[in-house]
């Protein structure tokens, strides 16, 4: 029973009093009643960290703190700091220069944490600042950046003036969204909301496969008050399916009579907000007939298994296939070969920002504002989903908290369209941390079994893989990656003969999805150990059996696409050689004078097409002149914290030939800004940001024409208000007030449209996949301690070919925080379902587990990228776990077959080689 009591505080310097249950969460009255919503909430359990506050000067987690607590106490937010703490001024400063936010939605918790760090000791050591800030989680960073911008906050440091150079490609400019983020503006899907919103709870299945059916709703809604409706699937007023692949679209937006993974949904509730906090869900009018459930493609794939969709023939959702040469005579008749199969599981994409958002009926249209990072093709489900026209859906997304491929599906935004559809009235709606693990896509799990051969002197003359991913109840981005992985799973290299075989199974589990890789880290992980026992067995090192065998411009790869130029797979390896050496030779000093540790040193390679896989992915940019003398950029591209903002910006800028300050940014509004498509794939620096390019030329060139066909080379100078051109001692100066608008409301408007060149696959998967492709190659180095199975990644160092570096700081940011994901994914990551639904048995890598990170930037201009700049974004993550497993067995001499590389995992392995090592010594 709730009572409410008035509660008096200082709340960022000003006593206020607030009238609530005493025992409420911080966070949640910081938010809901004085709508500070700067502090964020991921977890409100005490796991992330982005919820802290200033209680009486020291940091506390206002989830776990109740309001109660606080009486008489003093409160400050990042919003009270951000307006008079100069400590915090120098600090976001320092993190805006050192490119330490990337979403952002950590940055309110590191910066208040911080803040309280330097106001005791302004100059902390690093050790003292991973302390201090340990218990805040960052999912984008790999908080190498973090660190820097605390450790050199009271630094004096040139001003970043860059934004006002007149050329800005290949120059640190500071994210254009940035300044919001660091002082707790930004606005995610939880932070903003209509007053007359009501509040929308999905009830879901208990159970991973089950029949249902409900009691009398009507009855349930009278004895619920508050409550004003319960949807289910015959309440949608279109098709109950939807899908990112149209043929392959298959997911209800609420399940009827049968359910197909744990926490599907099958009805949802809408009521006032104090309605659905109290709700218990167990009182919902619900029967379930729990089924024999499919857990493992194994099951799915056995004769008598039963199908989840009639029309998928032994649950096969789709498969993929590339052959290249004969693989089977190749590798027969190799003098050296090597087998083996390895096994990678689910992993949760633990952004630190819930899925959230609201949505609104305005007439016969629906709005909908959410995070999410395809509101194009989030338009054209709704609208099916509603029976209505794509015109009468508006999507606005929020900045986004985090997305890493889990935000190209939908989630809230079904839920809420059908509701407010209804209703006719606001409502919003908020994933809890458990609910977002248990009902949002995963990193598909993999088995790969490869074979591959080599010639006696190391080269590469074969290979053979079979992968099969685990892609859950329904289709989401499943076909994307059974067809990805069998273009890469060569990795970057020549390799004459190939043959990959993969296939997407239906289980009863959450649908896998897209993650940062679209399965190539699976793949990359199988074939790069691969390739180390075969450089072992032949005899080579490791790192030269990679330069032997890498691709260059003019070889052909395995489905016959030669590049021509633009190949920097061979200058990645080359350039870690001396790093390789040097790791060796101190790693062989360590081991000389330590029994119980050991260290290691492993390196692998990638690489990854950016864009969609032989199909269309446009992007449009649209960009006007304005009176005042600005550009008004419209970014249709959703930018999730990797920078796209700044760095399409930074490519038109120059195509126009005027500063990135000269710009006003438009975030994708789907009213109102032209489609960029989805923010995946690494696409939207090289797709994009080509359109961008081809705008700002067409831009720069009707700005001559205006004034009389100037010469080409002449410098525009954009003033207020004015426009100056001077081309060889002659000026000419225009007044751009009095000139007409178009009727985009420009003095001029110049869009244009990017689709990469590529071509179909034919049945053996031979033709032009992608156009550009990005190169990366790792190095780790190590410590295991032989005893306990722990291992301590010491350094990465971690080589990229982006063709052409247009922001470097957000680049190494793409980097580390990649890097940070890898490192997760071999070492601790692995979500087991109906377990670890939260951020404390799920974990992700902290402060203490990220070495630091050398990025080295190799430009091999892509001849179709603008600039010759590639994407780096997914590329990032590839090679870091397969470097650290190839170390890990430099170091102890075992495999992980199945990852992650816990300790148990670790030590059993080591326990094993040692007993098979005793028993051949008494053989
Ligand atoms: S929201 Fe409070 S610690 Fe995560
Ligand atoms: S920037 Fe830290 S979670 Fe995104």
């Amino acid at each position: 029973m709730e009572t409410l009591t008035t509660i008096s505080f200082s709340l960022n310097g000003k006593t206020v009093p607030v009238t609530a249950d005493p025992r409420a969460r911080l966070s949640h009255v910081l938010r809901e009643e004085f709508r500070l919503t700067g502090t964020k909430v991921g977890c409100d359990a005490g796991d992330c960290g982005a919820c802290t506050v200033l209680l009486n000067g020291k940091p506390v987690c206002s989830c776990l703190t109740a309001v109660g607590q606080v009486q008489d106490a003093e409160v400050q937010t990042i919003e009270g700091l951000a307006a008079s703490s100069q400590t915090f001024d120098r600090l976001q400063k320092s993190f805006l220069e050192h490119g330490a936010a990337q979403c952002g939605i950590c940055t309110p918790g590191m910066l208040v944490t911080a803040t309280a760090l330097l106001e005791e000791r302004s100059d902390p050591t690093d050790s003292e600042i991973m302390d201090a800030l340990g218990g805040v989680l960052c999912r984008c960073t790999g908080y190498r950046k973090i660190i820097r911008a605390v450790a050199n906050a009271n630094k004096a440091r040139p001003a970043a003036t860059a934004a006002r150079r007149a050329v800005s490609v290949g120059q640190r400019i500071v994210r254009l969204d940035g300044q919001r983020k660091v002082l707790g503006q930004d606005i995610y899907g939880a932070d903003q909301w209509p007053d007359d919103a009501l509040v929308l709870r999905v009830i879901r299945s208990p159970h991973s496969h089950a029949e249902f059916s409900f009691g009398d709703l009507a009855r349930f809604i009278e004895q619920h008050p508050g409550i004003h409706a319960v949807f289910t699937a015959r309440d949608v007023p279109g098709k109950n399916c939807y899908g990112v692949h149209p043929r392959t679209a298959d997911q209800p937006v609420f399940a009827e009579r049968l359910t197909r993974f744990r926490g599907e949904a099958v009805a949802a509730v809408a009521g006032d907000a104090s309605a659905i906090g109290a709700l218990d869900v167990s009182t919902f009018p619900v029967s379930w007939r729990p089924l024999p459930s499919l857990d493992t493609p194994a099951a799915a794939q056995s004769p008598d298994a039963p199908l989840l969709h009639d029309h998928r023939p032994g649950n096969i959702l789709v498969r993929g296939r590339v052959l290249h040469g004969d693989p089977e005579t190749a590798l027969n008749n190799a003098p050296v070969t090597v087998s083996a199969e390895f096994e990678t599981g689910f992993i949760e994409h633990a952004y630190i920002e819930p899925e959230a958002g609201f949505a609104r009926r305005v007439g016969d249209r629906i709005e909908i504002q959410s995070c999410t990072q395809s509101p194009y093709l989030t338009r054209k489900d709704i609208a099916t989903i509603l029976g209505i026209d794509e015109s009468g859906v508006r999507i606005i997304p929020t900045a986004v908290g985090g997305g890493f491929g889990s935000k190209l599906d939908m989630s809230v935004q079904p839920f809420l369209a059908v509701a407010a559809w209804h209703l006719g009235r606001p409502v919003k709606m908020v994933y809890s941390r458990p609910e977002s693990i248990r009902c949002t896509t995963k990193r598909h799990p993999s088995k790969i079994r490869c074979r591959a051969g080599a010639t006696a002197d190391g080269k590469l003359l074969a290979m053979d893989l079979d992968g099969e991913f685990n892609t859950g109840a329904y289709s989401s981005w499943g076909p994307t990656v059974a067809v990805r992985v069998p273009i890469h799973g060569s990795g970057p290299y020549k390799v004459p003969n190939y043959r990959a075989l993969t296939r997407a199974v239906h289980t009863h589990i959450v649908p896998a999805g897209a993650f940062r890789g679209f399965g190539v880290p699976q793949s990359t992980i199988a074939q790069e150990q691969l390739y180390d026992m075969l450089a072992e067995k032949v005899g080579m090192d490791k790192l030269e059996f990679r330069i032997l065998n890498a691709l260059d411009d003019n070889s052909p790869t395995v489905t016959g696409q030669v590049l021509g130029s633009g190949v920097g797979i061979r200058a990645c390896f080359e350039s870690l050689l001396p790093r390789w050496n040097t790791a060796r030779e101190e790693a062989a000093g360590f081991n000389e004078s330590n029994t119980c540790k050991r260290r290691g040193v492993g390196a692998a390679g990638m690489w990854y097409g950016c864009g969609n896989t032989s199909l269309p992915n446009p992007s449009t940019i649209r960009i006007g002149l304005q009176r005042n003398g600005r550009i008004a950029i419209h970014m249709g591209a959703v930018d999730i914290g990797q920078g796209s903002f700044t760095v399409i910006t930074q490519i038109c800028a120059d195509a126009v030939g005027v500063p990135v300050d000269r710009f006003d940014l438009l975030p994708a509004d789907t009213d109102v800004s032209p489609d960029c498509g989805k923010t995946s794939a690494s696409r939207q620096t090289f797709v994009s940001g080509n359109a961008a390019m081809l705008a700002g030329k067409k831009l720069r060139e009707a700005i001559l024409q205006m004034n009389g066909a100037w010469p080409e080379d002449s410098q525009i100078v954009l003033g207020d208000g004015k426009i100056q051109l001077d081309s060889h001692s002659t000026r000419r100066h225009s007044i751009l007030s009095e000139l007409p608008l178009d009727e985009h409301g420009y003095i001029l408007t110049a869009e244009a449209t990017y689709n990469p060149p590529t071509e179909p696959l034919d049945g053996n998967g031979q033709g032009i996949p992608y156009a550009v492709y990005g190169f990366g190659a790792h190095l780790a180095e190590l410590e295991v301690d032989l005893e306990l199975g722990t291992i301590k990644v010491l350094k990465l160092t971690a080589a990229h070919d982006v063709g052409r570096s247009i922001n470097p700081t957000l680049i190494e940011g793409q980097i580390e925080g990649g890097a940070a994901q890898g490192l997760g994914m071999a070492l601790m990551e692995e979500w087991i379902p109906g377990r670890g639904e939260n951020l404390h048995d799920y974990l992700i890598p902290t402060f203490g587990d990220m070495p630091p990170v050398e990025s080295i930037l190799i430009e091999s201009a892509s001849p179709e990228g603008p600039f010759g700049a590639k994407g780096v974004g997914e590329q990032a993550l590839i090679p870091t776990a397969p470097a650290i497993l190839n170390a890990l067995y430099d170091a102890a001499g075992v495999r992980i077959y199945k990852l992650p590389a816990t300790p148990d995992r670790v030590r059993a392995a080591i326990l094993a080689k040692q007993q098979a090592a005793e028993g051949k010594s008494h053989g």
